[in-house]
């Protein structure tokens, strides 16, 4: 829909865990273009980990690099992009996405759980899991949804099947 103005093909937003790189690496194939994915961005400037940052450093300053990181591809990338979970906190950067084709890849509680509930890599549901989910959806589903121009559910879908409604959507 619409002619290519420059700026990513297409931008993944989503909770942790959803499939943002899997898929997004699969529609970049799929189109020929390169995958960008503001978290290796992040890991790659800073030389160590996301959940590292976290610790040394704190949340706030996490997502004062998240914010620049989501500027600086926006600007730079013409491939397929896929952001960090929390990257629409930021309200500059919800409005920056406003111009660009983003996609909300959604999944419910339950799925959210089985993917990432064990992973120590995700330092926002170290705890407890299910309960932190919930806080964590119920803090963000309408920035997804705010800055979305389309929505893709993956609940029981294979990374593919994802790719493939997504492509559908814009
Ligand atoms: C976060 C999601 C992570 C990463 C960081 C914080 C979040 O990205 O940016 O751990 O606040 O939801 P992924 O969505 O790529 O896992």
């Amino acid at each position: 829909s619409g002619s290519h103005r420059g700026g990513p093909r297409i931008v993944l937003i989503g909770p942790m865990g959803v499939g943002k790189t899997t898929v997004g690496k699969l529609l970049a194939d799929r189109l020929g273009v390169a995958f960008r994915d503001t978290d290796a961005d992040i890991v790659a400037a800073q030389g160590r980990e996301i959940a590292d940052i976290f610790v040394d450093e704190g949340e706030p300053y996490f997502r004062d690099l998240e914010r620049r990181a989501v500027r600086a591809a926006v600007e730079e990338h013409d491939g397929v992009l896929a952001l960090g979970g929390g990257a629409v906190l930021d309200e500059s950067t919800r409005a920056l996405l406003s111009a660009h084709p983003v996609v909300y890849l959604s999944m419910d509680v339950e799925e959210a759980v089985k993917r990432t509930g064990l992973n120590q890599a995700r330092p926002l549901l170290a705890v407890n899991p299910r309960k932190q989910w919930r806080e964590l959806m119920d803090a963000r589903r309408h920035l997804y949804a705010e800055v979305a121009r389309a929505v893709v559910a993956t609940d029981g879908r294979i990374p593919e099947e994802v790719a493939k409604a997504v492509l559908d959507a814009l």
